[in-house]
């Protein structure tokens, strides 16, 4: 029996910085509403022909490989979450083996938007737990501001979101009481169009039939992300409570027991609902949505990254992961680090 432990971490996040001024300039908005409702101050956006979702995760990756302490050709496997793919086919995994020159290992993509991160490191561990692979390479990238609707029709989205790349090497560990102890993954599809972006796709608008709308004249925003904001929050708070007491639970652990909770930045007033919840205090929480907004599968491994670099997570301590979003996907992952 093995577990796997994070034996490395990185992220990576593009120069350019839009601040809720800057926003404020290209659709009504400003930066009062923006931090009240969402805590959000800056995020990053590509310029465009520069980086892609690939290349942040290959910067990312890079990091994470460098700190793992091994050779790049010692990756065993890649696993890619991302909502925004550079092709619609093939997914960026076989992107990152051919960018970062690796041998011809397996690479697979996750379509789990803000829960990405963590389904991604639960088949990581099953691989790792199962002994077929020894370093699982988990990236979540991506980059959102190409294809928002930067008119004030699309701000309760627009302001929302950001660019940015995190990874991990995940690494077999033989003391089954360290590294990845479980992980818990949800779902409900009956909120799929809650949290969306339905076009282009072949279930209900190809490409061609929007620019027959666009050449007609016709208002369409199906290709916009959409959120039904105030109820997808309302289940968020629910559903990051249930999936980080399920994975306490399981480890017969209680919220006493955590030292770092790293939820997916989605918005800071869902952060504090669940830290008030758990009676957690400012050190126990890990946030920096005001930096880089909802960077979606990003996130978490972002804020893990930085939670590490500033020396906030020890050997020992508890750490959990809690992700909610599109889908509906959730999941948390219960980690002694
Ligand atoms: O990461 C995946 C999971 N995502 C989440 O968990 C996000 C969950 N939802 C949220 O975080 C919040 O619902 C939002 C931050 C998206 C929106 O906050 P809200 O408090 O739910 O606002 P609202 O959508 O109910 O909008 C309130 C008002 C509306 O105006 P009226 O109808 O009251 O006149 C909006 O038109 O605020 C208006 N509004 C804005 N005003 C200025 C919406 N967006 C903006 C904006 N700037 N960017």
């Amino acid at each position: 029996m093995y577990n796997s432990r994070i034996s490395g971490l990185g992220f990576y996040v593009p120069e350019n910085v839009v601040t809720n001024d800057d926003l404020s300039k290209v659709m009504d908005t400003n930066d009062e509403w923006i931090q009240e409702r969402t805590g959000i101050k800056e995020r990053r956006h590509v310029i465009k022909g520069t980086d892609t979702t690939t290349s942040m995760g290959v910067k990312a990756a890079q990091k994470a490989i460098e700190r793992a302490g091994i050779d790049k050709n010692e990756i065993d496997f890649i696993v890619f979450a991302t909502l925004s793919p550079d092709y619609y086919f093939p997914g960026p995994g076989v992107l990152v083996q051919r960018d970062l020159g690796i041998k011809t290992v397996g690479a697979l993509d996750i379509r789990n938007q803000c829960s990405g991160f963590v389904y991604g490191i639960s088949v990581a561990d099953q691989y790792i737990k199962s002994g077929m692979y020894k370093n699982v390479l988990v990236i979540g990238s991506e980059l959102h501001s190409h294809g928002l609707d930067m008119t004030t029709r699309g701000r309760g989205v627009s302001v929302i979101f950001g660019d940015g790349a995190g990874a991990a090497v995940l690494t077999r560990e033989e003391d089954t009481s360290k590294g990845i102890l479980s992980t818990h993954l949800h779902s409900e599809g009956q909120h799929a169009e809650e949290l969306s972006l339905i076009a282009p796709g072949m279930g209900k608008r190809w490409v061609n039939d929007i620019i027959a709308d666009v050449d007609s004249g016709k208002e369409d925003t199906s290709y916009f992300p959409y959120m039904n904001g105030q109820f997808v929050f309302k289940n968020a708070v629910v559903r990051f409570s249930e999936v980080i007491m399920e994975g306490l639970q399981a480890n017969n652990l209680g919220p006493q027991d955590i030292d770092m909770l790293i939820p997916h930045q989605a918005n800071l007033r869902i952060s504090q609902f669940i830290q008030k919840k758990f009676g957690l205090s400012d050190d126990q929480v890990f946030n920096n949505i005001m930096n880089y907004g909802n960077t979606t599968a990003a996130s978490i491994p972002i804020a893990l990254t930085e939670a590490w670099e500033q020396g906030k997570i020890k050997e020992g301590d508890l750490v959990v992961l809690a992700a909610f979003g599109s889908g509906f996907t959730w999941g948390s992952v219960i980690i002694r680090w």
